[in-house]
């Protein structure tokens, strides 16, 4: 079997990147310890859902506002911002990277903001237990490059990821990508629309509401273009 083979089923199903960096700050293991499990979005951890049924979104919130997903959150700073920005909207975060996740807990705090769950795995696992057409927004923001060819595949812009991104989007639903990689926006352009997406915008401009993060910060250090790209989920 290739090291890149196509994983469809959870059972096979392989993350490439990072779940751990460096040694969490004591802060980081309190936050961790003591937040996060009820800021899991209900259902959805492998003990609460062994068998992974379908969950009802609708009870991630208490109220059924409109349900939003920021795939990837690295450090959370978009996450929280965008909570903060709408507070009639609730907002699922998923991110398998711990430090990430911390660092998330500890801007969570900060804030104040109330209109946030946390995933803290592969989204692709939220996805197997999501209903069709229930989130009204979806955030990629500066997803993992691959940038060597024989590792496009492990790109989120693949079908493994965007068919079952596409299933749990409603119909008019917006699809944001942000990316400083020229080949990243070749693939977005190439297989989101594939996936069932229409192509809204692109643009070096961010959305108006934007807040720059980490990752962004770093490409702008570098040097390196930023795109904006809007989809439209048919
Ligand atoms: C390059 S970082 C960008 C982080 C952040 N969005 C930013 O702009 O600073 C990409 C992030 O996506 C996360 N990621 C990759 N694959 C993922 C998946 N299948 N589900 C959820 N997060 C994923 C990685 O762990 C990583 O933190």
């Amino acid at each position: 079997m290739s090291e890149d083979h196509t994983e469809t089923t959870p059972e096979r199903r392989n993350f490439y990147g990072r779940h751990r960096g460096k040694t969490l700050r004591t802060s980081q293991k309190t936050y961790l310890e003591e937040d996060l499990e009820a800021l899991r979005p209900v259902g959805t951890s492998q003990a609460d859902n062994p068998d992974r049924h379908v969950v009802d979104p609708a009870t991630f919130f208490a109220d059924g506002r409109p349900l939003w997903l920021e795939i990837g959150f690295g450090g959370g700073e978009h996450l929280v911002h965008m909570a903060a920005r709408y507070p009639d909207v609730g907002i699922v975060g998923c991110e398998p990277y711990v430090n990430g996740v911390a660092m998330l807990l500890g801007k969570i705090r900060a804030a104040g903001v109330e209109n946030l769950c946390v995933h803290p795995e592969d989204v692709r696992a939220l996805f197997d237990i999501l209903p069709d057409a229930c989130i009204d927004k979806t955030f990629l923001n500066y997803p993992d490059p691959w940038p060597k060819a024989r590792h496009h595949r492990r790109r989120f812009v693949t079908p493994n990821h965007l068919l079952p991104l596409a299933r749990v989007m409603k119909p008019g639903a917006e699809f944001r990508v942000a990316t400083d990689i020229c080949d990243y926006v070749r693939q977005t352009l190439e297989e989101v629309p594939v996936a069932g997406f229409d192509l809204i915008s692109q643009s070096a401009t961010p959305w108006e509401d934007w807040i720059s993060t980490r990752y962004e910060q770093k490409a702008i250090r570098e040097g390196r273009p930023q795109h904006y790209l809007t989809f439209r989920r048919k």
